[in-house]
Formats: C-alpha cells, sequence, structure tokens
C-alpha cells in the first residue's frame, strides 16, 4: 500500500520514525510529507533515508511532477502523526500553505490524524471544534494519550505509542467497520494481585495483550471505551480512556463504577479468585521454624455479580427488557483441561451472553501475541477462532458483540 506519512512541527516528531519503520518492514511503501516546523526537529535526511523518498515539505520542488496533487491522489492512506494544533486547524479550514496541506486536500483516501500537544492546547475549544469538524468529514482524529508532555507537565496531549498508531492505520487500511460507534464499552484487561504484605502478593500469569486487544479493536470501530486495567505494562490502547487497579476489589469497583451506562461489559482481565485472608502491614519476617500458613478467602466473583444484577434489573421490569445495561456481557474462561464441557457450565452459571473459553497452560495463551479459542454463545452456538493474533480474536468477539447490538 502507499502511505503518506505526514509529520508537523511538535517534540514528538521524532517517534514518526518509528512509526515509518512500522510501516515500511511490513512492505508499505512509504512518502513522508513533513512541514516546514518538523524539519526543525527531525531533518530532511532522516526521512529520506529511512523512507528511501526525496522529502520536501514545498510545493516547489519537482514541479514537473506536480508533488502537490499526485502525492495525495496516489496515496492509500494519509497519516499524521505528530499532528499538531495548528496542522490541524490548517486541515480542518482548508488552507494549502505548503506539501502537507495540499496532499490533505487532494487525498482521497482514509486519513489519520495522532494529535500530539500540550494539555492546554488539546483542550482549547478552537482545537476541539477543529478536531470535530476533521471527524465529521470522515478523518480518524485519535485521542491522544494521557502521559508525561514536554518538561514535567503531564496530562492528555501525548503521541500514543507509534505501534498504537500502527495498528489503527492498519486497521482503517483493512476498512474496519464503525459498527460500535456510539456505544460504550468496558473491558477488563490483565491479572489481579492479592498483597499477602507490602512486598508480596498473589498473581497470575495474564499479560492484559488480549485485553489491550479487545479495547484498541472496540475504539477503532468507534466504541467510547473504558479500559479497567490490573497490572497491566502495555501502551495505552489509542482512544481508551485506562482505569488502573491492582486488587480484585479495586478492579470490581471500577468495573461497576463504569459499566453503570455501557452498552457492553467485557471481562477479559484473570482476577484472582482467593485472597490471603489476612494483608499483614509490615514485611513478614523470615524466622528458623516453620513459616506461617497462609489462609485464603474468597474473592467476589465479578461476572456472576454483573449478571445477577442485569437479571434482577430485567425481572424488576417484568419483562426482558432490552434497555436494561449492560446489553452484551462478556466473560472468559481460561481452563486447562475438559475446556468446552467447562465453559458451558460456567456460561450457563454466571448469566453472561458470550463466553470466550481458552486453553491455558505452557506456551498457551498468557503472555503470547497468538491465541485460540471457542466463543460459546448463550443459545447454543460456539464459534471457533483459529490461532492467531490476539487481534483477529477480539475482531471476532466484537463481531458477535454487534450481532447481539443490532
Ligand atoms: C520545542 C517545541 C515543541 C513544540 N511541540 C508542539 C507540540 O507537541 N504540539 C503542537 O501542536 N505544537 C508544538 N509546538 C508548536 C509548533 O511547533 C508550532 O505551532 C508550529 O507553528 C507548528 O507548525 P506545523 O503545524 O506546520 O508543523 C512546539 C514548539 C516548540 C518550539
Amino acid at each position: 500500500m502507499k502511505v503518506v506519512l505526514g509529520v508537523s512541527g511538535g517534540i514528538a516528531a521524532y517517534k514518526a520514525c518509528e512509526l515509518l519503520r512500522l510501516f515500511t518492514e511490513s512492505g508499505h511503501e512509504v512518502r513522508v510529507v513533513p512541514t516546514r516546523e518538523a524539519l526543525k526537529f527531525v531533518g530532511a535526511p532522516t526521512w529520506a533515508a529511512l523512507s528511501g523518498h526525496p522529502v520536501s515539505a514545498e510545493v516547489w520542488d519537482d514541479v514537473h511532477e506536480v508533488p502537490h496533487v499526485r502525492i495525495g491522489q496516489r496515496a492509500d492512506l494519509v497519516v499524521v502523526a505528530p499532528a499538531t494544533a495548528d496542522v490541524l486547524a490548517r486541515a480542518a479550514h482548508g488552507l494549502a500553505g505548503d506539501l502537507l496541506t495540499n496532499t490533505l486536500l487532494t487525498a482521497r483516501c482514509p486519513v489519520v490524524f495522532a494529535p500530539a500537544m500540550h494539555t492546554e492546547m488539546w483542550q482549547h475549544p478552537a482545537t476541539v471544534a477543529n478536531v470535530a469538524t476533521l471527524r465529521e468529514r470522515g478523518s480518524v482524529v485519535i485521542d491522544p494519550a494521557v502521559g508525561r508532555l514536554t518538561g514535567a507537565d503531564t496530562g492528555p496531549g501525548r503521541l500514543p505509542d507509534p505501534a498504537e498508531i500502527f495498528q489503527v492505520c492498519l486497521r482503517v487500511l483493512r476498512g474496519r467497520p464503525r459498527d460500535l460507534a456510539g456505544r460504550r464499552v468496558v473491558v477488563s484487561a490483565g491479572g489481579t494481585r492479592e498483597a499477602i504484605d507490602p512486598v508480596r502478593y498473589i498473581g497470575n500469569r495474564s499479560s492484559g495483550l488480549q485485553g489491550y486487544a479487545l479495547a484498541r479493536t472496540a475504539a477503532a470501530r468507534g466504541a467510547e471505551v473504558t479500559l479497567v486495567a490490573a497490572n497491566v505494562n502495555l501502551p495505552d490502547p489509542a482512544g481508551a480512556k485506562v482505569v488502573r487497579v491492582e486488587s480484585t476489589a479495586e478492579l470490581r469497583e471500577a468495573v461497576l463504577a463504569a459499566c453503570g451506562d455501557a452498552d457492553v461489559v467485557v471481562m477479559a482481565a484473570a482476577v484472582a479468585d482467593f485472597r490471603p485472608e489476612t494483608r499483614h502491614d509490615a514485611k513478614i519476617k523470615k524466622t528458623d521454624g516453620e513459616p506461617e500458613a497462609i489462609r485464603l478467602a474468597k474473592n467476589p466473583d465479578i461476572l456472576a455479580e454483573l449478571g445477577e444484577r442485569r437479571r434482577s434489573a430485567r425481572a424488576d421490569r417484568g419483562v426482558e427488557s432490552p434497555g436494561v445495561r449492560p446489553e452484551v456481557i462478556v466473560g472468559f474462561a481460561a481452563e486447562t483441561h475438559d475446556v468446552i464441557a467447562n465453559g458451558q457450565a460456567k456460561l450457563a452459571r454466571k448469566g453472561c451472553d458470550l463466553l470466550v473459553v481458552n486453553q491455558v497452560g505452557e506456551g498457551l495463551a498468557f503472555g503470547t501475541p497468538d491465541n485460540a479459542a471457542t466463543v460459546l454463545v448463550a443459545g447454543g452456538e460456539a464459534v471457533e477462532v483459529p490461532f492467531g493474533p490476539k487481534e483477529d480474536l477480539a475482531a471476532a468477539v466484537w463481531d458477535l458483540v454487534a450481532a447481539r447490538l443490532s
């Protein structure tokens, strides 16, 4: 595919080098079109060497090739990363004072903007209006990540991780539907930890990769996503609101708070079934004698609680009311044996609509980029998702969810 990488004059311009590499290494032909200001951050030789194409910010170079028209016309995708407040404003108003804005006016392919700027600039009514205009016209504007900005400031305005921007672009290139637009979804990811004392905990091997893939895919399909992340060390998915938790009690609180007006809840986190009955305030000391046994207490079953709350809300209304939220509840079951039989029993017990059952064990599911699963659908159907990237399983889950929502 022919990709135009527009780079504008923000401090995050250097991160676009990584985005460029992700595109070229996956076989895309990339033409970099920086703004004049972007070239003050990263010079033309870097872009030319990494892309293998000439680089200019001006419409006046190689005029015989009419680059101000041709580059946009030939593109399969234009992605502007980072997109400054200035470039968003110029794009929203149709200005054409340099090669990048000319390209944006002549492109008829999908356009993705990845804004990065200080929080004040991002939240200014002028920028808010420009982003709304660009989205109304069909451009994908990725919400910036929250985190460290230039200097010591933090807040929304950080460029999402290049790998995240790349994933959004791939989905746009594949023409993923925006069938979750206007829907609110809550996804839990990672694995909870239950403290034994201030330094030790009982945990599990979940990396959060599958939950993050679900959140990222839902955001790309237009959903407003709240991601409740338990002990995950991954870049924030573009466009998702991330709530960080540690224990099962915190995860329960965050999920219940977020799911009040949610259409869909996907419980992909590996939630600890038990916690130490006592949490020691001081580190347990090593002694010469036998260590003290750790007694366990049962944790709340969040998935069953969500199902039960919905069942009783529906019963209160006296009908199987579609107005009761969440409309769709998705659970995950990690099983080491009798995978389908255990999954069927769990689906019936928990009152959820879909149950994604995967086999876990050595090299399976936990911490690996690939996964295979069976999605059990309340009412009988079982959908096999073959071994492949966790993004594919996420897409299959959202396909089934979207079908139930409509
Ligand atoms: C050190 C420095 C960092 C900057 N970082 C950003 C930024 O992250 N986002 C932004 O919108 N503007 C940033 N600016 C301001 C832009 O460079 C300025 O608005 C410029 O006119 C943008 O031009 P362009 O949109 O044509 O690239 C920064 C300026 C300086 C000097």
